[in-house]
């Protein structure tokens, strides 16, 4: 491992372009020669870092995952379709909701993404089914929360414009607290005497992205889905999941990350907003135990940021900030877009169009890498859905 690692470094330190590994931001533009350079020795490389030390590796003892559709019906008065499938791991049950516009013919593109609080909350349809382990509304046994996420998902923009939305609560994978990993899917990881991952192995962020994975596997079986257009997407940590599956998952035709800071789109080295050791400090449980060697140590990192949203070309990435969300890094999160760009060269494909990040309420998105920094704090809106759904027209069908 210390050998890639150290050929990374030569191979970054030495192509033709490279600027010093200490820039004003603190962070090295990847340039290279070659999308064989790229490909043969520095992606595996990029990889095996954030695999090892930044999200964590997935353990190799593998449990069962199996799927079972439960019911289908009308929503939105007709207009949209949901199916509900419940998806087991080991012994732990997720529900993953999806909605399809309701008068498609042949199979849907999507956007697959984790929720915040239970697929209950993302649209106010009573048929939703609560997901087992979303936290309970105010007055237990009732469901008085239905809708309350339903700025963050507008389903009938989402559908009218041709596209499904595909969706499970995070905490159905992985409770989102530190809990030395008793609950939710890691247990069902361990080898025999292991009780919590080893310092190499993943956390939460790794854990959900793993599952978003495993309703790909799903995805690619139903026949109501166009598996070859599913669109990956995530808010905030949700965000940091969605690069991190997106990466690690070439079956993700689009990668979207909406505000996602720290540990996602954000470049570390900046120190801007939220530091690593903020980060793992508050969320002891998001990365692996390696990641705490960066804590106020952000230039030992390998590569920074910019080097996940890199491993995720040729596909089509958007990276979108708020312009009052100072915590989350707006100016690293264009950053490591564009730092990102040179390895989108390398196929001959634009990256972001220009080295000037957007004022507020300007996108550059004509590329392949895509940006917009959106009025407002940290949130995901029908703004910024507008914007990814127009960047999935135009790379998924050409319109
Ligand atoms: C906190 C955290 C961020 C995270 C955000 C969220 O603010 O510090 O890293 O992105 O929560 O998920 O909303």
């Amino acid at each position: 491992m210390k050998r890639i690692f150290t050929l990374l470094a030569i191979v970054l330190a030495s192509s033709a372009l490279a600027q010093p590994l200490a820039t004003k931001y603190g962070a090295s533009p990847l340039e290279l020669s070659s999308k064989k350079q790229w490909e043969k020795q520095v992606r595996p490389a990029v990889m095996e870092f954030f695999q090892q030390e930044v999200y964590g590796k997935v353990p190799p003892t593998q449990p069962k995952v199996s799927f079972r559709p439960l019911g289908e019906g009308e929503a939105f008065g007709g207009k949209v379709w949901r199916k509900e499938v419940e998806m087991t791991i080991g012994t732990t049950k997720a529900l993953v909701l999806i909605y399809l516009p309701a008068n498609h013919k042949g199979k849907v593109p999507v956007f697959l993404g984790m929720n915040f609080k239970g697929n209950h909350q993302i649209a106010p349809d009573p048929e939703i089914t609560i997901s087992p382990n979303a936290p309970k509304g105010k007055e237990l046994g009732t469901d008085p929360e239905r809708g309350a996420a339903s700025s963050r998902w507008p389903v009938e923009m989402i559908t009218e414009a041709g596209y499904g939305i595909v969706t499970l609560y995070r905490g159905d994978i992985d409770p989102d607290f530190d809990d030395g990993f008793q609950n939710g899917i890691h247990p069902h990881f361990y080898a025999e005497g292991q009780t919590k991952p080893y310092a190499d192995e993943w956390g939460t962020i790794g854990a959900w992205a793993w599952s978003l994975s495993r309703v790909m596997d799903y995805l690619e079986k139903d026949k109501d889905i166009d598996h070859k257009h599913v669109a990956v997407i995530g808010h905030s940590r949700l965000g940091k999941t969605s690069l991190w599956a997106g990466a690690q998952d070439e079956r993700f035709a689009i990668v979207i990350s909406n505000d996602s800071g720290c540990g996602g789109a954000a470049l570390s080295m900046r120190k801007h907003g939220e530091t690593v050791e903020a980060i793992n400090r508050n969320f002891p449980h998001w990365f692996c135990d390696n990641y705490n060697k960066y804590n106020d140590n952000e230039e030992a990192l390998l590569v920074d940021q910019q080097g996940l949203i890199a491993l995720i070309a040729p596909r089509p990435v958007y990276v979108a900030s708020a312009s009052l969300d100072d915590w989350a890094d707006p100016e690293g999160e264009f950053l490591s877009a564009l730092y990102a760009s040179p390895i989108y060269k390398l196929y001959g494909k634009q990256g972001l169009s220009s080295k000037q990040q957007p004022a507020v309420g300007e996108v550059d998105a004509e590329g392949y890498v895509g940006y917009h920094l959106r009025e407002g704090k940290h949130d995901i809106n029908a703004w910024d859905w507008a914007h990814y759904i127009k960047f999935a027209n135009k790379h998924f069908f050409g319109k």
